[in-house]
This record gives structure tokens, C-alpha cells and sequence, in this order.
């Protein structure tokens, strides 16, 4: 009977098992050969003994080879013991070997630790996959999908699944479209995510929605960004934020304790725009450090600094940040170069040792400041927080420690529009589904930029995890803030016709979520990157390196398609 590699153990000592696996490793003494075998589950080490006939066999394998062994267990000297393997108490003594495939030198070996760079590891996946690291992470990704499904089934969700081919949903991305063949010159969209189809399922009746869903965004990417990702989506009908909330924090901790044995506290802490904003600068604040901006523009009003007397009286602010390090110069001037990248007009600073202060604002400045090094910037609100958010992870980075391993927090109360910087036109903060909160819909018409969205971020370590919202039912205030944002009656109509049929028969009050599949997966695993988590990700310049896409396609098929690339672009 076939054996797992890692689970052999002192118990099946004296048995003849069969093994079967990639060599990891051999090690020719001359007399004994030691072939370390690993499969899905681990790793083992077999061994030969000159008298075997399939000594010169074993002699031939190499990395990568591929064996069936059939063998004997036996418990290892004492002095050969391997504390630090599973099976390290044992070792199979090979009677039978056989070489199922072979392999070349590969280009690196799939070890935890690799030095190549990661367009090799993603350029020959299939070898990459082998690492037990990444072996580790898909299999924690396989658990997760079972846990949130294992979850969501026993509240009450069902699970649907929703059309690839698809019209486009506007969440803020560019589209990913796919030629139709049958219908010259039109194009289908793949989903940003699954929004409008889980309203039109709530406005079915299905009540509980949800799906483990593939989105696909044709955005900038990033370490946490793919061109296409994972959600886990979420819709319930008759419910408000409350109900939303509480379900999403079950969830959370569930995975959190099922899949790497966390305990997470509940209800998590809840903190407004504008507060998350003004304390931390960032809408994903990261609270595993305690740190808070210091708003200095009052200690500053009519200190004689020119520089910040000039921002605050045409209407702008002084925030900064404290470390209780005692930063270099170089320091200092490497924090200002990385803040000026930001827009930061410059970096202000000054040092105190709990009496005395020193450096560059120091002469302008009087009072008790808690010893450390003070590092400023000033700028028009919204931007000081911005760059003042920047600047806490800047220095939160590279000189605090962190005081817990997670800090799971939700950001609530957005305002429902935001101005774009460049055209000054209203856009959605969230997405245009969003209900906004009763109490400010009297702001609608004249003061759009008072109204606050029912809109909730979940944000992890300073990442946002997750967003969602309770969305309009109502068809008039649909179509009327689909309008607000510049979209005309007939794209209303052509884009979002679906949709509003669905809220105009009978659509029951509803409202979800998403949650970054592959963020949260990276998050709980401590990694920095989600192309650590995905079996088969993109590069940040959207290239899937090992299967070589996108590739241009045949004459034939662009005809078929009606399409014509001009090769000179
Ligand atoms: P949103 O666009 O905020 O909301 O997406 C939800 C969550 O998906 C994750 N995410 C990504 N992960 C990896 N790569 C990307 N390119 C990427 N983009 C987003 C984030 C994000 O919080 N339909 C709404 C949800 C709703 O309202 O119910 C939506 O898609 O973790």
C-alpha cells in the first residue's frame, strides 16, 4: 500500500511500505546512498546499501527524478536522529527502486530559500510550485476556501456562481474585454466583480448570496494588486450595516481560528472616515502601531516659521509624527526624500530629550515634548493627512515595533462622493451602488460632498481587506446618482438597464460585501506578497511568464473576429 513521504514514523517501523516522489537530494558515501524523497506531504530519507542490485540504479538519480520505492522502515541510530524533520526518527531502507521519469539539471532548486529572482521562479512555476513553502501557502489557500465555505453554508448562504462573459460593471478599474465572434464589433466584458449580478440575485429572492469569485481588473499592479484575484462575495437582503458587519466579524474570526489557530477579539473596533483620516491619515490604517498624527498647526499659527505661518494662513495645516528614536541627519534626510516622492513641499523637524529642544523648528517651538525626533509636514486638507499618513508607515516602518501581530479594524461613515483631483468632477467613493445615510440625503442636490455613504471598509494590518455597502433599492435615487456622476440617461439605460429592471420590480433592501481572498490569505500567512499565495499569478507588468500570455493570436482568428491590430503602434 502507498505511503505519504511525510507521514512515515517510528510506528510503521519494521514494515515495508511504497513511497512514491521527487528526489530531493542524494548523498553518495561511497558505501551507503542517501536519497531524501519528498512528496505532498513531506519529505523522507531512503537508503541504499552497496549489496541492493538497485544500488547502480540509484547511483544514476539525481534531483528531480522521479521514484516508486518499496522498502523497509527502520528506526535511525540514535546519533543519526533528525530533530528537525517529521520523519526524521526514521529512514526507509530502499529493496525495490524504480525510476519513473527522469529530469535535467533544473534552473534552480525547489527549496524554501531560492537566489534567483522571481520572473525565474514564475518563468518555471512548475518547479517554483515544488518549494514547500509555496506547497505550504496553496494548500493553506485550498483550507481557507473550505473554511469560508464551511462557514457561510451554515449561516444560511448559498453559494451561485455568476457569468464570466459579461457586460462591463464599473468598479473603478479599465475593463478586460473578449471579442465576440458572432456579433461583429461588439465585445463582452469579464466582471470586475460579481456586484450587479448578486443585487439582480437578491431582487430574485434569494436572500443569501455568496461566491468564492474571480474578478479581473485591468488596473496598475502591485504586491497586492493582480490583474485577476479572488473574492470571497457576499449579498444578503433585509438587512442593514449591523447585519453585515456581525456576519463578516463570525466570519473573520473563524477563519482566523480554523486556519492558523488565531483567536481575534470581537465586535473589532470601528472608526469613522473622517477620525481614521485625522488620526492616522490613511482610510487603512495600520493599528498594530500605536502611534497617532499630532496636528501642530496651533503650536505653529505664529511661532515666526515663514514656511509654516504661509501654509496655515492660506488655509492649509502642520501634522507630524513622533518616534521616540533619536534620528540621524541621514536619517532625517532619507525620510524627506522618500515623503518629497509623495508631493511633500519638504520634511520639518525637530528633537526633544524631554527638556531641551533641538534642531531645525526647535527656536520656533516652546513647551514639554515627550522625548524623540518630531518630523512634520504641512500642506491644504485633504493632502496634509495624506502625506502625514505616509509619513506614520514611513516611520512606523523603519523605527517602531509593532504591538500585536493583527490589528482588524473597520473604517465607516464615507462620504458617498469624492472629487476628482484633476477634473473636479464627483465620483463614487466606494462604488455607485451605495445607499447613502438617511440623515444626510438632504445634502444630495446642493452639498454632494456632505453625504456619507452606508459604505464599510475592513482593514487588516493597514490593508483593506475588504468593502462593501447596503445598496439602493429604490430605481429613482439610482438613476438619479448614476446621474450625478456624469452618466447620461442613455448610458444609464444601456449599461445599467439590467440592473435597474430588477430594483424597479420588487427588489427587496439588500447589501454585501467583498473580501480580498488572496489579501486576507497573505495577511494571516504573514507574507508580503499575493503572488505568494496564487498558484499561477501575473507579473506586476501582467505577464503570465510560465504559459507565455498575452500572446498575439492568429490571422485567422482576428478575422473570425472582425479585428485588425495596426502593427506600427
Ligand atoms: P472592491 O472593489 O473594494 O469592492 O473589492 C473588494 C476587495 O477585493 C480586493 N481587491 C483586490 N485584490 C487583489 N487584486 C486586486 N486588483 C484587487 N482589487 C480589489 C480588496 C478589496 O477590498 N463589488 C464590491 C464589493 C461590494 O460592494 O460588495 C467590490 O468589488 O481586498
Amino acid at each position: 500500500m502507498r505511503h505519504y513521504c511525510g507521514e512515515v514514523t517510528l510506528e510503521n517501523e519494521g514494515k515495508r511500505i511504497k513511497l512514491f516522489g521527487w528526489v530531493r537530494r542524494v548523498r553518495d558515501l561511497g558505501g551507503l546512498i542517501f536519497i531524501n524523497v519528498r512528496d505532498i506531504t513531506g519529505e523522507i530519507q531512503c537508503v541504499i546499501e552497496p549489496e541492493s542490485e538497485y544500488y547502480k540504479m540509484a547511483k544514476e538519480l539525481a534531483s528531480q527524478y522521479v521514484v516508486e520505492i518499496e522498502g523497509l522502515v527502520r528506526k535511525r541510530p540514535d546519533s543519526m536522529v533528525n530533530p528537525d524533520m517529521k520523519t526524521g526518527e526514521v529512514e526507509v531502507v530502499i529493496e525495490e527502486l524504480k525510476i519513473l521519469n527522469t529530469s535535467p539539471t533544473p534552473p534552480f532548486l525547489p527549496e524554501d530559500i531560492v537566489d534567483v529572482s522571481e520572473e525565474v521562479r514564475l518563468r518555471y512555476r512548475f518547479l517554483d510550485l515544488r518549494r514547500p513553502q509555496l506547497q505550504f501557502n496553496i494548500l493553506k489557500r485550498s483550507q481557507l476556501m473550505k473554511h469560508v465555505r464551511d462557514y457561510l453554508y451554515h449561516h444560511g448562504f448559498n453559494e451561485i456562481d455568476t457569468p464570466y462573459l459579461t457586460k462591463s460593471t464599473p468598479e473603478g478599474a479599465r475593463d478586460y474585454v473578449v471579442p465576440s465572434r458572432i456579433h461583429k464589433g461588439k465585445f463582452y466584458a469579464l466582471p470586475q466583480s460579481p456586484q450587479l449580478y448578486k443585487q439582480v440575485l437578491m431582487s430574485a429572492g434569494f436572500d443569501r448570496y455568496f461566491q468564492i469569485a474571480r474578478c479581473f481588473r485591468d488596473e496598475d499592479l502591485r504586491a497586492d494588486r493582480q490583474p485577476e484575484f479572488t473574492q470571497i462575495d457576499i449579498e444578503m437582503s433585509f438587512v442593514d450595516i449591523e447585519d453585515v458587519l456581525t456576519l463578516t466579524e463570525g466570519l473573520i474570526e473563524y477563519v482566523f481560528d480554523k486556519l492558523i489557530g488565531v483567536h481575534v477579539k470581537k465586535p473589532f473596533l470601528r472608526l469613522s472616515y473622517e477620525e481614521s483620516m485625522k488620526n492616522y491619515g490613511s482610510d487603512k490604517p495600520d493599528l498594530r502601531y500605536n502611534s497617532k498624527l499630532i496636528d501642530f498647526t496651533p503650536y505653529l499659527e505664529t511661532s515666526g516659521f515663514k514656511v509654516a505661518e504661509s501654509i496655515i494662513s492660506s488655509g492649509g495645516k502642520i501634522v507630524g509624527v513622533r518616534t521616540e528614536k533619536l534620528l540621524s541627519r541621514k536619517e532625517i534626510e532619507n525620510l524627506q526624500n522618500e515623503i518629497k516622492k509623495e508631493g511633500a513641499g519638504g520634511l520639518l523637524w525637530f528633537k526633544s530629550d524631554g527638556e531641551k529642544l533641538t534642531g531645525q523648528l526647535s527656536k520656533f517651538l516652546s513647551g514639554h515634548f515627550d522625548p524623540g525626533t518630531y518630523l512634520l509636514v504641512g500642506d491644504k486638507e485633504p493632502k496634509v493627512y495624506k502625506l502625514g499618513g505616509v509619513l506614520r508607515n514611513l516611520v512606523n516602518r523603519q523605527f517602531e515595533k509593532k504591538e500585536k501581530e493583527f490589528s482588524i479594524l473597520w473604517v465607516v461613515d464615507f462620504p458617498l462622493f469624492e472629487r476628482n483631483e484633476e477634473t473636479g468632477a464627483l465620483e463614487p467613493a466606494h462604488h455607485i451602488f451605495t445607499m447613502p445615510r438617511e440623515d444626510t440625503l438632504k445634502y444630495l442636490r446642493d452639498e454632494p460632498e456632505k453625504v456619507i455613504g452606508k459604505q464599510y471598509d475592513l482593514v487588516i494590518n493597514g490593508i483593506e481587506l475588504g468593502s462593501g455597502s447596503i445598496r439602493n433599492h429604490d430605481k429613482n435615487l439610482q438613476v438619479e446618482l448614476l446621474k450625478m456622476i456624469g452618466i447620461d440617461e442613455n448610458r444609464i439605460q444601456s449599461n445599467f438597464g439590467f440592473l435597474l429592471e430588477a430594483l424597479e420590480y420588487g427588489a427587496p433592501p439588500h447589501g454585501g460585501i467583498a473580501l480580498g481572498f488572496d489579501r486576507l490569505l497573505a495577511v494571516m500567512l504573514g507574507l508580503d506578497s499575493i503572488r505568494d499565495v496564487i498558484p499561477f499569478p501575473k507579473t506586476t507588468s501582467a505577464q503570465a511568464l510560465y504559459e507565455g500570455a498575452p500572446d498575439y493570436i492568429s490571422e485567422e482568428q482576428l478575422k473570425e473576429l472582425h479585428l485588425e491590430i495596426k502593427r506600427d503602434d
